[in-house]
């Protein structure tokens, strides 16, 4: 078993973590007890490159207990739970090849690391994964039962490499479930990003002018949560329904060029790139804070703005640097325009994860049952699976909801009543 992480003394407290978060993942929790009965992934490798978080531990281990061979890297440099990564090696046996700050190669090799356990299945969080298979190791696609991809950003992708007939294997779309970015993208990176902004900063929300640039799932959570904390918020789009459904949820929208002289905090949550660039800091007030919360670091244009500055003063803070340009105006760049909620916080809450998760697990269990292979495109989660998530997490929440009579069952599939 091949792995590579920090520092295996970690392990008692990432073990401490990787229990805490278990008790807000009941979905999850009865998943895995089925798996350990049923065992649905006997016999099958699984590779994963996902954020190594204490709820990344979680669903390891509940494809463990359904019988999976793991082997899981980091989807992210600046994400990687170190304690986490020790333990889930030294307590549990999973082969975890993540270190919290790896510089590009390490990050690719960990990659390399995992596919060349040559996995029957894969979990991908940004499609890095299978982009690196499709390009690194084509033999290898044939014997790919399927992949899941965890977020927004990795399914535009394998939508573009499907769109362009490069995709070679079945992709499920984890993130378009209802019970994924419904409640993962909207409630957790909401309560997260802001979770990470306070931690990296200190600063005080009621009050402050921020700046939010996308209003998808992400955005509008965080847009929200901000609100709900005194904010004044701003939101900056492209897509004019979303700018419309923004203005009359009650937030001033205005392009970035007008947002970026008045903001003082500014988020982007686009999945887009150079959302901030060039033109943009040159506006800022001095003492700007920039994060993001997209899943690349893309979407502030760090490298306009080096450029810019006369000097650059790094980590006058953890998760903060000090960029001072040329009039002395200083622009402070967060977690090195990372995932803010995963580089500066822990990610989204647990209970968030739970869902999430549970339907990563359901999936594999559902592609390794089909007993067929899916075509090569990519596939929604069924139906099924996402009502049973939002059944399981209704029950653990002790709430009771109605159910239809049979009259009302006829009366909404029949059109023959009217006024
Ligand atoms: P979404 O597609 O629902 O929303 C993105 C929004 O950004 C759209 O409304 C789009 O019109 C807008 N946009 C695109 N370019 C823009 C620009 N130049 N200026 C202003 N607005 C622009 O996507 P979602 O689900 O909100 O995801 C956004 C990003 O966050 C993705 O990269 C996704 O992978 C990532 N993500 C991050 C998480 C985290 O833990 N930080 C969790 C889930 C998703």
């Amino acid at each position: 078993m091949e792995s590579d992480v920090k520092d295996l003394n970690l392990a008692l407290e990432g073990r401490k973590r990787i229990e805490w978060s278990a008790n807000d993942m009941p979905v999850l929790r009865l998943v895995k007890e089925r798996f350990e009965k049923e065992k649905p992934l006997a016999g099958k490798k699984l590779g994963a490159c996902l954020h190594v978080t204490k709820e990344t531990a979680n669903l390891m281990l509940t494809l463990k207990a359904g019988g999976a061979e793991l082997a899981l890297c980091a989807s992210n440099p600046l994400s990687t739970q170190d304690d986490v990564a020790a333990s889930l090696v030294k307590d549990f046996g999973i082969s975890v090849l993540a270190l919290r700050g790896e510089d590009n190669e390490t990050y690719y090799q960990h990659i390399n690391a995992v596919l060349k356990t040559q996995p029957h299945l894969t979990m991908d969080d940004g499609a890095d994964l299978i982009f690196t298979l499709h390009n690194s190791y084509p033999g290898q696609v044939a014997q790919i039962l399927a992949s899941m991809e965890e977020t927004t950003t990795g399914v535009i992708r394998l939508r573009a490499m499907e769109g362009q007939g490069k995709l070679k294997l079945p992709v499920i779309a984890v993130n378009d479930a209802d019970m994924k970015h419904l409640f993962d993208n909207r409630y957790g990176t909401g309560q997260s990003t802001i979770d990470g902004l306070l931690r990296a900063t200190g600063v005080l929300l009621a009050g402050k002018k921020m700046v939010v640039s996308g209003y998808g799932w992400c955005g509008r959570g965080i847009a929200t949560r901000a609100r709900g904390m005194g904010a004044h918020v701003i939101v900056t789009e492209v897509n004019p329904v979303r700018a419309l459904e923004a203005a009359l949820d009650g937030f001033w929208v205005m392009s970035m060029r007008e947002a970026a002289k008045v903001g003082e905090i500014f988020v982007t949550s686009t999945g887009d790139t150079s959302v901030i660039g060039k033109e943009h800091f040159a506006l800022m007030k001095d003492g700007a804070l920039l994060a993001n919360a997209g899943h690349f670091n893309v979407e502030i244009d760090i490298k306009a703005l080096e450029a810019l500055a006369a000097s650059v003063n790094k980590r006058v803070k953890e998760n903060v640097d000090e960029y001072v340009m040329r009039d002395g105006r200083r622009i402070y760049l967060l977690a090195e325009g990372r995932l803010i909620n995963l580089a500066a916080a822990e990610g989204h809450p647990s209970s968030v994860m739970d869902m999430s998760f549970a339907i990563q697990a359901l999936c594999a269990e559902h592609v390794v049952k089909l007993g067929e292979k899916l075509d090569s495109r990519v596939h929604p989660v069924p139906v099924e699976i996402d009502q049973t998530v939002a059944d399981l997490k209704l029950q653990a929440m002790g709430i009771k909801i109605d159910t239809l009579t049979p009259a009302q069952e006829q009366y909404l599939s029949s059109w023959e009543i009217g006024t």
